[in-house]
C-alpha cells in the first residue's frame, strides 16, 4: 500500500492493481549527485492512469535526470521507483523499454549511422514468419519498412525521402519527429517526452501535440517536458513544477494563469501545498471517464 492511499483514505480499501487512482508511475525521494552537483534532491513524481503530465521548470532544475532515471538511462542514488505499484529498479533504458517505458530524450537517443528503419526497429526487429524468422532469425525488412512508412506518414513526416537515409543525414526537426513515431508507435504502459516540439516547425510541433492527444485516447498515459508553457497548458491534466532538483507544486491547468505558473516555477512566488490530489487522487473535478 503506498502512501498516497494512506492519505487517501477512501481510496485504501478498493485500491486494486487496476484502481485508475493508482499512480502508473510513482517516484519517491530520489537523490542524484554529480559529484558536487546535486541534480535530484528528493524528488518525487506521481503519474496517473491515462493522463498527460507536464513537467515544467528552469534550465537545470533536473527535469531530465528525473525522466530518466524512470527510463533507466540513469540509476539515482537514493529513492525508489514503482511501476504500477511494482518497485522497479531499470540498469538500462532497454529494461525500461521491454517494461513499456518509451522515451524521447532532449538529447535524443537515435544511432546516427544507422538507417531510419533500424532505429525504428532497434532491439525489436521483426522476423519472417515461419522457420526463416524462427530459425535462422531472418530479418521481415519489407514489413519494417512499410511500418515505418506508415508510422511517418501518419505523423505528417513525410518530408523524410527515403526510409533507408541514415539518421545523421536527417535535419534535428527530422530526427525529432522519428524519435516521436517510435515511442508512440511501441510505448505499451508510459510515453516519456523531454522537449519533443523543440526542433520542430509549428506545423509539425502541432502534429506531435495531436499524437500525444491520439495516444492518451489509446489509454497510454504521458509525461511532457517542455519550455513551451503553451504547449503544456494546451494538453496536459497536471503540471508538475521543479525547481532545484525537487517537485514543488502540481497544479491543475484549468486554474492556473501561465504567469502564476511560471511564477512559481521561477521561485517569484512560493508553491502552493501539495494537495492530496497531486499523488494519487483524481483532481476534484475530474470525472469518473477521465
Ligand atoms: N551527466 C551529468 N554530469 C554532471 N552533471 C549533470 C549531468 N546530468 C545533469 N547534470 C546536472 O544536473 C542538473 C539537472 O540537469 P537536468 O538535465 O535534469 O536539467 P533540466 O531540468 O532538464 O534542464 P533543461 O531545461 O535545461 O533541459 C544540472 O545542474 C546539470 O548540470
Ligand atoms: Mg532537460
Amino acid at each position: 500500500m503506498d502512501a498516497a492511499f494512506d492519505i487517501a483514505g477512501e481510496a485504501a480499501p478498493g485500491a486494486s492493481p487496476t484502481s485508475p487512482f493508482r499512480p502508473v508511475v510513482q517516484a519517491r525521494g530520489l537523490v542524484k549527485r554529480y559529484g558536487r552537483v546535486v541534480a535530484l534532491d528528493h524528488a518525487d513524481l506521481d503519474l496517473m492512469p491515462g493522463e498527460i503530465l507536464g513537467l515544467i521548470g528552469d534550465n537545470g532544475a533536473g527535469k531530465s535526470v528525473l525522466i530518466k532515471s524512470i527510463s533507466g538511462a540513469v540509476i539515482p542514488d537514493e529513492g525508489e521507483i514503482r511501476l504500477d505499484g511494482e518497485v522497479v529498479k531499470f540498469r538500462s533504458p532497454l529494461e525500461a523499454r521491454v517494461a513499456g517505458i518509451e522515451t524521447v530524450y532532449q538529447d535524443l537517443a537515435l544511432s546516427p549511422s544507422l538507417s531510419i528503419v533500424a532505429n525504428l526497429f532497434l532491439g525489436r526487429e521483426l522476423r519472417k514468419a515461419g522457420l526463416a524468422g524462427r530459425i535462422l532469425r531472418t530479418l521481415d525488412r519489407a514489413e519494417m519498412r512499410r511500418e515505418a512508412r506508415e508510422q511517418l506518414s501518419a505523423l505528417g513526416l513525410m518530408t523524410i525521402q527515403d526510409i533507408d537515409q541514415t539518421i545523421d543525414t536527417l535535419s534535428g526537426g527530422q530526427r525529432q519527429g522519428v524519435a516521436v513515431a517510435r515511442a508512440a508507435a511501441f510505448g505499451t504502459k508510459v510515453l516519456i517526452m523531454d522537449e519533443p516540439t523543440a526542433a520542430l516547425g509549428v506545423k509539425e510541433g502541432r502534429r506531435v501535440l495531436e499524437l500525444m492527444l491520439d495516444v492518451k485516447r489509446r489509454g497510454l498515459p504521458i509525461i511532457l517536458i517542455s519550455h513551451n508553457i503553451p504547449h503544456v497548458f494546451e494538453v496536459a491534466d497536471r503540471i508538475h513544477i521543479m525547481r532545484l532538483g525537487r517537485r514543488i507544486a502540481v497544479i491543475d491547468p484549468r486554474q492556473y494563469a501561465m504567469s502564476d505558473a511560471v511564477a512559481i516555477m521561477t521561485g517569484a512566488v512560493p508553491p502552493p501545498p501539495i494537495e492530496k490530489w497531486a499523488t494519487g487522487l483524481p483532481a476534484p473535478h475530474a470525472s469518473a471517464h477521465g
